[in-house]
């Protein structure tokens, strides 16, 4: 079953039992200050959980897509990935413990067609610190199930009696069968929604094929144990508790919150336990065995690598497209960890010319049916992926050769120091993370706290050099600022109709003499484009169009296509101007003003000068003339 039939069959299955199918969030979390990434389905839903009304109802559904990044050093085995989907169902404060167990034994055992005699389930021990109970609810609702297909499913307690003994249901402690952001209670701050859960096991059995190994045979396993017999392919949260100072209070609502690992799923389906053979990933596995001229599953090593380099290109192409464009921080640092990790993988497979963005277009073309941003900012992708392979490549290679001899000569020490780690850092574009590993391979440490003291000096200096250069926004609130800053708008817009959607705002700074404007876009403009969008400006000015705005919810503004910054509340009012009315509407922005009334006196648009501001990001001036 290709995963993506999977994903459809669950969406239905649930659609058929009153679920609306809502999107995916953007892996950028709008609203959550806490994590750099969306990392479950469950995230962007937080604040309905803890009781706020969801627009679309009480039973929701749908594929979120989640990045790790602290699964990033797994990555190399049959089953870790950074990037991965999450098919997950909702009920808030509707349907609970009951529906959900019997809906996932039937939507697996029927719909998938899984054999219920190789599945295994956990639930939450209980405890008593905390007063919460042992989950023998779910325990009787499981043994109900199995046992209407002729299984006796007895219950072990895992903390007493180790191994399987003959178990199939197994009680463990929150480590295991309890979920919240954060995981176990103790790290819960006061307020977070949590819950105890009951996760679902497939079991491969002794043949785990390629190179895992069978460490279970020499230990008594479980279904948790993590020697690749078993693998988790779903969680049942319920999702019922809040810490409070004293402990656990229930919510509001009681309410269920389901995860599948989509391709997880596929695997049990397809019984083959590695993620990295699922039709997903075919053809950048034949991408990479043409251009390395190695075949996949031959060699342990090399394995490694291909799974490393396709998780992260896939991941990257998924970061971009969410905007975490490659750089030197937050998001996009990660972005760039995994599109220069994977080329040194591939460098270390003889692969010395540019691949990436070959690998990415497959990622766009597996995914873009479900995903149709990936096709809208196709060019920003490919030459985002583009852009940093290059730049990486043109120091990859003398960076490892100093690495070298660093090591030569310093061949009695174990420490990279570091002033060179630094040195490979910022001479070399070698993420830290990289050399760490680097180091690793051949048996070294680096010195990180002196690295981060070098690089916090060398951030102090260049912070010293950009102060005062860069003021956001408005420097006044005269009549002529207030028409750059209106023409702005239109600019946005316009470049958005010639250039295309992934065009995003990155900073504006409007003096009463000119606009400056920072946007997203990986390459110069033509004169062509240029002219094209001084044209379309100045005939909306001509037009003499009003401005108007109004107050909307954040959400209603965004459902109605409006653009900007989307860095408010989701439950914040935003203003929304709009420049022209109705049919001669022409551009829609959430944006605090002021504005001018109308445009029609803003005279004459003229782009005086477009240049790259960094990566990835492109600077206008432009003035009225
Ligand atoms: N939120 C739960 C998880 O991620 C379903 O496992």
């Amino acid at each position: 079953m290709k995963a993506s039939e999977l994903r459809q069959k669950y969406l239905d299955f649930f659609k058929e039992r009153g679920h609306v199918i809502i999107p995916s969030a953007s892996l950028l979390p709008e609203n959550d200050p806490s994590t750099l990434f969306t990392g479950s389905g469950m995230q962007p839903m937080v604040p309905y959980l803890l009781g706020e009304k969801h627009p679309e109802g009480v039973r929701l559904a749908d594929s979120q897509k989640c990045f790790r990044a602290g699964d990033i050093d797994d990555v190399g085995d049959n089953r870790h990935t950074t990037f991965f989907e999450m098919l997950g169902n909702w009920s808030l404060g509707d349907y609970f413990k009951e529906e959900q167990i019997d809906w996932m034994f039937e939507f697996l055992t029927k719909d998938l067609g899984l054999d219920p005699e190789r599945l295994y389930v956990s639930v939450y021990r209980g405890n008593k610190d905390y007063k919460l109970e042992k989950d023998s609810e779910s325990v009787n609702l499981w043994k109900k199930k199995f046992s209407s297909v002729g299984i006796q499913a007895d219950d072990i307690d895992f903390a007493e009696i180790e191994g399987m003994q003959g178990g199939r249901i197994f009680y463990y402690p929150e480590k295991e069968n309890w979920w919240s952001r954060v995981g176990v209670p103790e790290n819960m701050p006061v307020g977070e929604p949590g819950g105890p859960d009951s996760e679902m096991f497939w079991d491969f059995g002794e043949n785990l094929g390629l190179h895992e190994k069978s460490k279970w045979k020499d230990k008594p396993c479980h279904p948790a144990c993590d020697c690749g017999r078993f693998l988790e392919i779903g969680n049942n949260v319920f999702m019922q508790f809040k810490k409070t100072e004293e402990g656990f209070e229930p919510l509001d609502n009681k309410n269920i919150d389901f995860g599948g690992g989509l391709e997880r799923l596929a695997v049990a389906v397809n019984d083959t336990p590695d993620i990295f053979l699922s039709d997903i990933f075919q053809t950048l596995r034949i991408k990479i065995e043409n251009v390395t001229g190695k075949k996949y599953g031959e060699n342990e090593e090399e394995t490694r690598a291909f799974r490393v380099i396709m998780d992260h290109l896939r991941g990257a192409t998924f970061l971009i497209s969410d905007g975490a464009i490659p750089s030197n921080k937050d998001q996009g640092y990660f972005t760039r960890r995994l599109i220069r990790r994977a080329v040194r993988y591939a460098y270390d497979l003889n692969v010395n010319y540019n691949f990436t963005a070959d690998v990415a277009k497959m990622v766009i073309e597996e995914y873009s049916s479900y995903y149709p941003d990936l096709l809208t900012k196709e060019i920003l992708i490919l030459a985002e992926i583009k852009n940093e392979e290059e730049k990486f490549r043109a120091t990859l290679a003398n960076g490892l050769k100093e690495y070298n001899k660093w090591r030569e000569k310093n061949s009695s020490s174990k420490v990279i120091s570091g002033d060179f780690a630094f040195k490979l850092f910022a001479t070399y574009g070698f993420p830290i993370e990289m050399t760490l590993e680097m180091a690793e391979e051949n048996n070294l440490s680096v010195d990180l706290e002196s690295f981060k003291e070098e690089l916090k000096n060398h951030q102090d200096l260049s912070r010293t050099a950009s102060a005062g250069k860069f003021k956001g926004g408005l420097a006044d609130s005269s009549e002529e600022t207030k028409k750059l800053h209106t023409a702005a708008h239109l600019l946005l817009e316009a470049m958005r109709r010639v250039l295309g959607s992934h065009v995003t705002q990155k900073g504006s700074n409007i003096t009463a003499e000119r606009l400056r404007f920072d946007f997203s876009h990986p390459e110069k403009l033509s004169p062509g484009q240029k002219q094209e969008i001084e044209d379309m400006v100045n005939a909306q000015i001509k037009k003499a169009l009003t401005v108007s705005f109004q107050e909307l919810p954040l959400q209603v503004a965004k459902d109605n296509g409006a653009t900007g910054v989307f860095d408010s509340k989701y439950s914040d009012v935003v203003k929304v101007y709009s420049i022209g009315q109705g049919a001669d509407r022409f551009s829609q922005e959430i944006c605090g003003g002021p504005h001018v009334d109308n445009i029609g006196d803003l005279g004459e648009f003229k782009i005086k000068k477009e240049e790259s501001s960094s990566a990835g990001v492109r600077r206008i001036k432009a003035t009225l003339e």
